[in-house]
């Protein structure tokens, strides 16, 4: 248990971040983070840069920056790095993947330019529809894992970082389930020495970092790090683990919608929710495997928040059905489509139509950030294993077994900021305010 208050390790020198995958929401992120560091953009959508939280009392009037509150890294101290099965710099990267515009991109060229991906562990037996040749090659899983942190190694001492993370930001991977090699340190690692098919690339990023005791976050479904043996290991290594999925576009809508649908027990019948996309993003998820693990993370929002086993005759009989369609004319500009069949009083129908026009990346990237630097203080002030307190930023929490997943967005806001006040000794805020009224 980490004591409230306890002493937070100070934020010294570079922070590295690191990402498996230098694709649409990588570069996206690395160029904002540029921009603002330029005063050129706000890091608009990132709770760690421009939240604030609220100390003590309304009457206080005591409401900082959550930045100033706790010890975050500074944007000027970050340092960028990653792999991917692609050779483009993060430059040439953010050009193909089209989210931000060339005007944007050049005043950040030099900076981008200079962030290279590493050869990636990569097989395309768990994502089929993407091939590409900067990958490592090796006779076993455990020699790609051994790589992987000969590069963590590498990038350290070449950039001078005291502290590093990882996010992975590369492909959603085919549905995997768990299984005995997941169960245990011992299991993992003696798969990875004799190439079982059940440790998928991911794994074995997640397995490097946190052997290395560098906190991971996981932004696509993969099982990944969400397996008994890796909060064994994170356990062990005293590291930060998070995931899964960022939480962006429709799902975020979901989780602001749902929780407002049921506080006022609205009974919903019935949500069908439908997208296109063009990126490469869609292009992978068009492949059944990986949509698979797509729709899994998607599906299991509503449920977890509208409770139908508490509430069965509201949402007992609620059909969800989550479609994604690859459609190259729309690049990153997803378009996502929600009809939802709601009723009310005496059971009457009514309908809500969604039409989101979102760019995907846009609202992924300031999550890169804030993931970035909360796992990094976890990692200064002592937290290890799961961090359920991040669940603010994932479709699929990663959670305790026996324990469900908190998706309402609002209540994942209140844990977090309490988790931040509990790290700096004060007070929760609980919201009862009753002492406004009665002394
Ligand atoms: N954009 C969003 O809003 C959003 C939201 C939630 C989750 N995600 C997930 O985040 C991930 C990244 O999304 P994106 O839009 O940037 O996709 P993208 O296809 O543009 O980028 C992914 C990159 O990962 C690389 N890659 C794949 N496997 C790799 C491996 N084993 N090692 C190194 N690199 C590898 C690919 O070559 C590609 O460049 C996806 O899994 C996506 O499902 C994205």
């Amino acid at each position: 248990m980490i004591e409230k208050g306890a002493k937070i390790a100070p934020p010294s020198g570079k922070l590295g971040v690191l990402m498996p995958g230098l694709g649409a929401v990588a570069t996206t992120f690395i160029a904002g983070a540029f921009s603002a560091r330029k005063n050129l953009t706000e890091p608009i959508g990132s709770l760690s840069q421009m939240g604030t939280i609220r100390i003590g009392k309304r009457t206080e009037k005591k409401i900082p920056l959550i930045k100033e509150f706790v010890e975050l890294a500074g944007l000027s101290d970050l340092v960028f790095g990653g792999w991917d099965i692609f050779e483009d710099n993060a430059y040439e990267a953010a050009l193909k993947a089209g989210v931000l515009q060339r005007e944007h991109l050049e005043p950040l060229r030099e900076e981008l330019n200079a962030v290279r991906p590493m050869p990636a562990v990569f097989d395309r037996r768990y994502v089929k529809n993407l091939d590409g040749p900067n990958v490592k090659k090796a006779t076993s899983k455990w020699d790609l894992a051994q790589m992987v942190m000969d590069d963590i190694r590498r990038f350290k001492e070449e950039n001078h970082c005291q502290g590093l993370v990882m996010i992975w930001c590369g492909s959603t991977e085919i549905y995997m389930g768990e299984g005995d090699v997941h169960q245990s340190i011992e299991a993992l690692e003696e798969g990875l020495r004799r190439n079982d098919e059940r440790i998928p690339s991911s794994m074995i990023y997640a397995y490097a970092a946190v052997k290395m005791g560098i906190p991971y976050a996981n932004g696509a479904p993969n099982l990944s790090g969400d397996i008994p043996a890796m909060v064994d290991l994170a356990k062990e290594n005293r590291t930060p683990i998070a995931g899964k999925d960022f939480k962006t576009g429709q799902t975020l809508m979901k989780t602001i919608l749902a929780p407002g649908l049921k506080a006022r027990l609205l009974g919903v019948e019935g949500w069908f929710s439908t997208n296109i996309l063009g990126n490469r993003d869609g292009e992978v998820l068009d492949d059944p495997e990986s949509f698979k693990t797509k729709e899994t993370s998607k599906l299991s929002v509503l449920e977890q928040i509208l409770q139908p086993d508490l509430y069965p005759n509201l949402y007992g009989r609620l059909y969800h059905k989550v479609r994604i369609n690859y459609y190259p004319p729309r690049g990153d500009n997803k378009e996502g489509w929600d009809n939802i069949d709601i009723f009310g009083w005496m059971g009457y129908p009514m309908q809500i139509k969604i039409d989101f026009l979102c760019r995907d990346s846009i609202l992924a990237a300031p999550i890169v950030l804030d993931l970035a630097l909360f796992m990094d203080l976890a990692k200064r002030s002592g937290m290890y294993g799961i961090q359920e307190w991040l669940s603010f930023f994932f479709k699929s929490p990663q959670h305790a077994r026996g324990l469900y997943p908190e998706h309402d967005l609002f209540i994942q806001k209140t844990k977090l900021k309490n988790t931040l006040r509990y790290l700096k000794g004060e007070e929760q805020i609980t919201h009862l305010g009753l002492d406004y009224y009665y002394d």
